[in-house]
């Protein structure tokens, strides 16, 4: 058995256990029956189904893989903690992206989960159950959305949507947000801001938008989105170019070639 083999019977069985997740989720449900609760930073909310979602993929990877650490978006729901770079191998997991998107019942959310070996993402599912639309990648191996593969867009600047996000949680970055804004808003044909980064990254792969920036997103937010984009032949890093480490919450910029360029420069 090959190296990619291995990965891709684990991609199989992952893909089966997040859109189980996905499915259970409830999506339209009156939002009083959600359990809202806040977390810290302002407008962030979780409910009952994220933590519930989080504990099923996590007793589901546990199983499948008992030596890696799972680490999830909700500390008190199955998670193990730790660090992704220093790891041998582990799980990065948000399971729902798009909670605020969720709660309104605007059906635009995602289940991520990368599986990481030694500090790398190798295997990608990000799935959106509104449209049922279950993306997958594996290192060098491509990526798809329900078994077609996926490529970036060769769309120029001058006709370029991007994605992006606002860093909802960080106040502090507001302002930088709309200075990026303003300078890139002339040189492309429009933004987009749908409220979930994994599927951003996602239908950046799908060649559906052409770029994607955030200034400050945590590890779950784009573990899986980072690997499906590389995959369909797009650039990801940080502001200035790095390659994205896991430790901490970054700044992401991601793109075909040409908008990869122009998001670095606008960035800067
Ligand atoms: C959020 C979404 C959103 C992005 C925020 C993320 P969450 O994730 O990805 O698009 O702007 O920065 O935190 O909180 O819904 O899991
Ligand atoms: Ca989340």
């Amino acid at each position: 058995m090959t190296e990619t083999d291995r990965l891709w019977a684990m991609k199989t069985k992952l893909e089966e256990l997040v859109c189980r997740a996905g499915d259970a989720l409830p999506l339209g449900r009156d939002a009083s029956q959600l359990q809202i609760q806040e977390k810290s930073g302002p407008a962030n909310y979780v409910t009952v189904f994220d933590k519930a979602t989080q504990q099923f993929l996590a007793e589901g990877c546990h199983a499948l893989a008992p030596e890696a650490l799972f680490i999830g978006e909700e500390e008190d729901a199955g998670g193990d903690g730790g660090n992704a770079d220093t790891l041998p191998c582990c799980f990065v997991v948000d399971p729902i992206d798009g909670t605020a998107n969720f709660i309104r019942g605007w059906r635009h959310s995602a289940v991520s989960l990368a599986y990481l070996e030694q500090g790398q993402a190798v295997i990608a599912v990000v799935y959106d159950p509104a449209l049922r639309e279950c993306f997958t990648a594996v290192k060098g191996a491509g990526a798809y959305v329900n078994g077609q593969q996926l490529q970036v867009s060769d769309t120029p600047c001058k006709d370029a949507v991007v994605g992006f996000g606002s860093s909802p949680y960080y106040p502090a970055l507001r302002q930088q947000s709309i200075q990026i804004l303003d300078k890139l808003l002339p040189q492309i044909g429009d933004v987009r801001r749908a409220g979930s980064a994994a599927l951003d990254l996602a239908w950046l792969a799908a060649g559906r938008m052409d770029g994607f920036f955030e200034l400050r997103l945590s590890p779950w937010d784009w573990a899986a989105g980072s690997l499906l984009v590389t995959e369909a032949g797009g650039m990801i890093s940080d502001p200035v170019g790095a390659p994205l480490g896991y430790a901490v919450p970054k700044g992401v910029v991601a793109g075909n070639d040409q908008l990869y360029r122009l998001l670095l420069s606008c960035l800067r």
